[in-house]
């Protein structure tokens, strides 16, 4: 296990790698990317960092990963730094040759350290701790919302991403992990980035914050299904979907009323009992917006997830067990979303979206609109909807789909973080071209019934339910008048 290093060296450490541009800006102009390379990408990374200099000797340490002759080293790296990191274990010498034990991947204006990769090849690698670089933590980070709240838990934190961004509009936040390496991570990369209000605790699940509540719980869990035990970060000892089950079963608990906990999550369709079924019977007490993502047929499912990160190498032979686990319990698919829950006392709902598209920008105000617009849906029976007004959303674009010189419809895109999108007939799109602020949903059901002649009162519940769809996914805002 590492040491624990003073504060003050820590920061001296810090101040050393901003003065060498060891940031996401002057990385990604530099090398084109400021993360560790992707499968394929090293030999370019190497010969992007060939030039001898402070910054590349930086860069193949902490970025790529590379062995580095001591020699430069010792010409580019003052020796305090270079003591600071023999002694907190950043670094590995073995004769002339000097690699570094940890990456170091910047996040917006935030440095975090995690395991290198070279340890997915040894006896360590169960105990991997992920880099902050990869799709799941950047995903989760996108969609977590960012109002300012008291108390945050980041449970599972890995090297702390979510910790440390959530210590930003919080004012206190507890980072657990099983891995007592992802807490060392964690407790250093706060004081890599000097942020000072995430107490950082070991243990499994809840256990080390029991009777604590909190306004907002993170968490990227080692969600992987399979009979796997291989890695710590992926890996779970649970049936299936159990670890996640619990997760959501017990997160209640941990939230104060009106509190959040916003999870990565995979679950399970099986033979007889539909996935959404699966997902819904696991809430208790909270409203849940659910963020669905296209699922996986178990051979796909197997394919990525056995090879991911660690590598093919490491699971040669893994396939067939994972396949044969999945057929003996009847596993139709595996579904991956985001689940936000929401404890409070009362009737609760439960919606769920598809996501089609990646997430690549900050999208947890969308979230928090779209959390607004189930709740505006729910306060409303059919009469109120009726007296409401609504709006076309401010990024709402429209473009006519033609096959063969015939428009077929229209193509609805919302310009936001989940770029949600809808293909809808002529007529929906006339419809919905009426709510323009100004009328009652009434005045435009009206306006919209007089020029068919369809039965009123079938047209009025049918154009409802249209109306709360497009609500519900934000196409449609509510008007104070
Ligand atoms: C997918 S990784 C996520 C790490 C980090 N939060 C991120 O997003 O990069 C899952 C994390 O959960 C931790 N973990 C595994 N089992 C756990 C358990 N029973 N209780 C708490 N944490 C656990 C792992 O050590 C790992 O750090």
């Amino acid at each position: 296990m590492k040491q624990t290093p003073e504060i003050s060296d820590v920061r001296e450490f810090r101040a050393f790698l901003d003065a060498h541009g060891y940031d996401s800006a002057t990385l990604s102009q530099r090398m084109g990317r400021a993360r560790p390379p992707a499968a394929g990408e090293e030999q370019q990374m190497f010969d992007d960092s060939s030039e001898i200099s402070t910054a590349n000797v930086l860069i193949r340490l902490f970025l790529l990963g590379a062995p580095v002759d001591k020699v430069s080293i010792e010409e580019f790296i003052p020796a305090p730094v270079l003591e600071f990191c023999d002694q907190a274990g950043l670094f590995e010498t073995s004769g002339d040759i000097v690699n570094g034990s940890i990456v170091i991947v910047p996040v917006e204006d935030l440095l975090f350290a995690s395991d290198a990769f070279h340890m997915l090849g040894t006896e360590q690698a169960s105990e991997f701790v992920l880099p902050a670089s990869t799709h799941s933590a950047n995903f989760l980070r996108l969609l977590t919302m960012r109002d300012p709240v008291k108390s945050a838990l980041d449970l599972g934190c890995g090297c702390g991403i979510h910790a440390l961004f959530a210590a930003r509009h919080s004012i206190t936040v507890v980072a657990t992990d099983i891995s007592p390496s992802a807490i060392w991570y964690t407790r250093f990369n706060a004081m890599l980035n000097g942020i000072d209000n995430v107490e950082c605790l070991e243990g499994s699940l809840f256990e080390p914050v029991a009777e604590r509540k909190f306004d907002l719980i993170v968490t990227n869990p080692p969600f992987v299904i399979s009979p796997s035990e291989s890695f710590v970060y992926r890996d779970n000892t649970m049936e299936l979907d159990s670890f996640c089950q619990v997760l959501v079963g017990e997160a209640p608990r941990y939230l104060k009323l009106g509190g959040h906990l916003q999870m990565l999550c995979e679950w399970v369709e099986i033979t007889g009992q539909s996935w959404q079924e699966r997902i819904t019977g696991w809430v208790r007490n909270c409203d849940a917006w659910i963020l669905h993502t296209p699922p996986l047929l178990p051979a796909s499912y197997v394919q990525q997830r056995s090879s991911d990160i660690s590598g093919d190498a490491v699971n040669t032979g893994q396939p067939d067990t994972w396949l044969a686990y999945f057929e003996a319990r009847d596993v139709r698919a595996v579904h991956p979303g985001m689940l936000t829950l929401r404890r409070r006392d009362g009737q609760n709902w439960l919606h769920i979206q598809n996501l089609t598209t990646d997430v690549v920008s900050e999208a947890g105000d969308v979230i928090a609109d779209s959390i607004a617009a189930v709740d505006f849906l729910e306060a409303c029976d059919d009469d109120s909807l009726l007296q409401a007004t609504l709006s076309l959303a401010d990024g709402v674009g429209a473009e006519r789909l033609e096959t063969d010189g015939n428009i077929t419809g229209v193509y609805l895109k919302l310009n936001n973080a989940l770029a949600v999108d809808a293909e809808i007939d002529g007529a929906v799109a006339a419809f919905l071209n009426l709510f323009n602020g100004q009328q009652s949903v009434q005045e435009c059901i009206d306006q919209f019934g007089a020029t068919t002649d369809a039965d009123m009162g079938a047209l009025r519940s049918d154009l409802l339910a249209i109306l709360r769809m497009f609500v519900s996914r934000g196409f449609l805002v509510p008007v104070d008048v």
